[in-house]
């Protein structure tokens, strides 16, 4: 393959989201560009989220799902083996390009469109085919289900549950750090790193932008926690969640590190038709993370408290989506009719050499 070809797929697999905009991929290319190694990078990531890596598997998934659309469309088959190495957990992919005829795609320009919107969304129902388009949408990812509510009534009951994502990030200092070394307040440092979230893009209205500088101090938001910042925020959480047109949640029959990869193509997918219909997408992920952790007995750092709450939403979210108990929930998301943000998130060149 011609090496400017597989820099323009590369291109397109690192628009993909990650985890607080962490980017934990490397690329290594053989055999004359048409061997594509694709590994974790472990350090990028050391949130309480990431446990066993699986917040960033599920960033490789969609990094993997991109790669797969450009392919496509630049004249390439990309056929995946997931983990080809049995004693090497960080070589997410081994990825191998076949020569075949351009095919276009509409989801191909939504990469680039694409990004995380978490202002508030003006509700408003989606027609029946827009809903039917978005879950056709993960058909193709093996051993994944998506759950989609639009209901006015269950958005409302979910959106009660899915509000504790955003508040324990304020109750927990070192959930709390790792997000806030991650904000970038400036240009300098938004080119500077090329990683992280530039602070405009964090839903924030005129106000809230005025205090939150104020929020990266600890002792800070310790003390306004007993005045009920946290709750505030969830209150935001929830607001947001109750507007949304279409609340969903991703989970995997398997709860291994395959089924987080493939629940990332499958966001990505979802994410990528949302784009494509104009609509605005936020991911809700914390929560489902705590939930896998929880489930492998994993939450001792955590208050009785807050160990309880997670414990309580994996069962409301269950309930509310009608999941069965054996699958794992990976992804959770709302989409809606959302204002455009005009400042997007930095990222590093996917080198090849
Ligand atoms: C595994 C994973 C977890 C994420 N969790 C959340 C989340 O809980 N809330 C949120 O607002 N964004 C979440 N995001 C979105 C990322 O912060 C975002 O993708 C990243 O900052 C890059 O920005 P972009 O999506 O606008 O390109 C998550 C993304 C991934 C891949």
């Amino acid at each position: 393959m011609d090496r400017q070809i597989l820099q323009k797929i590369l291109e397109a697999g690192v628009r993909a989201p990650s985890g607080d905009n962490t980017q934990p991929w490397r690329f290594e290319t053989a055999n004359e560009y048409t061997q594509l190694d694709l590994f974790n990078l472990p350090e990028k990531d050391d949130s309480y989220y990431n446990y066993e890596q699986v917040a960033s598997y599920v960033a490789h998934g969609a990094v993997i799902e991109n790669i797969k659309i450009a392919a496509r469309v630049l004249g390439f088959n990309a056929q995946v083996e997931l983990f080809p190495n049995q004693t090497n957990t960080d070589h997410v992919a081994r990825i191998k390009f076949i020569q075949t005829t351009p095919e276009p795609d509409p989801l191909y320009e939504a990469i680039f469109n694409r990004y995380t919107n978490r202002f508030p969304y003006e509700r408003q129902e989606l027609s029946g085919e827009d809903i039917e388009n978005i879950s056709n949408s993960v058909k193709s990812i093996a051993d994944i289900n998506a759950y989609f509510v639009h209901k006015p009534e269950a958005i409302k009951k979910l959106a009660k549950v899915l509000m504790v994502n955003d508040r324990i990030v304020f109750e927990r200092r070192d959930i709390h750090r790792f997000l806030f070394d991650k904000i970038r307040w400036n240009t300098a440092q938004i080119t500077s790193t090329n990683d992280g979230m530039p602070v405009d893009t964090l839903g924030l209205i005129a106000v809230e932008k005025l205090f939150f500088p104020l929020m990266r101090f600890w002792w800070l938001v310790n003390a306004a926690n007993y005045l009920g910042l946290s709750h505030i925020i969830g209150l935001k959480c929830w607001n947001n969640c109750r507007k949304a047109s279409l609340l969903g949640q991703i989970t995997a029959n398997r709860a291994d590190k395959h089924g987080f990869v493939n629940a990332g193509s499958a966001m990505q997918r979802v994410w990528l038709e949302a784009t494509k219909q104009g609509l605005a997408f936020q991911p809700i992920i914390g929560l489902p993370l705590l939930i896998y952790r929880s489930r492998q007995n994993a939450l001792q750092a955590l208050s009785d408290k807050h160990r309880e709450i997670v414990e309580q939403s994996a069962k409301s979210i269950s309930e509310l989506f009608e999941i069965d108990q054996t699958e794992t929930l990976i992804v959770g998301f709302r989409i809606g009719k959302g204002r455009s943000v005009s400042t997007r998130t930095q990222r590093m060149n996917a080198s090849i050499d």
